[in-house]
């Protein structure tokens, strides 16, 4: 199996830290998906590219029956280990997103969420059609993303370049994935098979305000994240 490496060592240590209090992780971006996922109380999930766990500890404490996280970094995985504290309800795999998942089964989940994290993959069209495979019917896709806008903003050119990019995240450290434009973003999740359902552009919570200030205003002006609740086969509305 090929293994992906961009957040190993100290990367996924500083994002596993970023990810706990972050203005723009914790106060912005993950209460935006999981209101968008909603109740899942008794749903199976699925973590795409789950990292140092986060969403799993909320999605169970929300009552998720089972939540399956995946991904590639093994730093990551191990903060994800430590903080689900040997939860039965919860698996943990090291795959690479750019493969298919094989190891899971087709319409096991009621739930898919991928927080930030598809812009990293180059094989989206692939991945798509995987989380597609492996919801049910009915079921749902709660994937966020950098906002088009933010990204134009902090890498200028042109809103429509949709190369790959480089960021700082802070402490010297720098990440790598693709900018792409919102027909782009929207258009490869329709053509997946997915109904759209829910679109977020969302600004930090006010508890935010209390971890930094700066940050939060900065979020109140510009968007920062792109969110979307997505459909597999609408005609089946046997979800919540
Ligand atoms: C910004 S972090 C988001 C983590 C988590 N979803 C969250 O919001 O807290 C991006 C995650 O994507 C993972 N990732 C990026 N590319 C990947 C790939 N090709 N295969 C598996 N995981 C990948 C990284 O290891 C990292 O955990």
């Amino acid at each position: 199996m090929r293994v992906h490496t961009a957040y190993e060592g100290a990367l996924g240590d500083h994002f596993a830290h970023r990810a706990t209090d972050s203005p723009y992780n914790a106060y912005t971006d993950r209460p935006a998906v999981l209101a968008l996922a909603g109740d899942v109380t008794g749903l199976r999930v699925l973590d795409a590219g789950c990292g140092a766990g986060h969403y799993i500890t909320e999605l169970r404490a929300r009552g998720a029956a089972e939540v399956v996280g995946v991904d590639g970094s093994a730093t990551l995985l191990g903060h994800a280990r430590e903080r689900i504290a040997g939860d039965p309800a919860v698996r943990l795999h090291r795959h690479d997103l750019e493969e298919p998942l094989t190891f899971l089964a087709d319409s096991s989940f009621d739930v898919v969420v991928m927080a930030l994290v598809h812009h990293h993959v180059e094989a989206r069209r692939q991945l798509l059609a995987e989380m597609h495979r492996v919801l049910r019917p009915g079921g749902v896709l709660v994937l966020s993303t950098t906002h088009p806008i933010a990204d134009w903003t902090w890498h200028g050119g042109s809103y429509f370049d949709e190369e790959r990019v480089e960021a700082t995240v802070g402490d010297g450290l720098t990440i790598n994935y693709r900018r792409m434009t919102l027909q782009t973003f929207l258009n490869e999740l329709l053509d997946a098979g997915f109904a759209l359902e829910r679109v977020a552009e969302p600004r930090a919570a006010e508890e935010a305000r209390r971890v930094d200030e700066r940050r939060y205003l900065k979020t109140q002006r510009t968007p920062f994240f792109l969110a979307v609740r997505m459909r597999k086969d609408p005609g089946t509305l046997a979800t919540r």
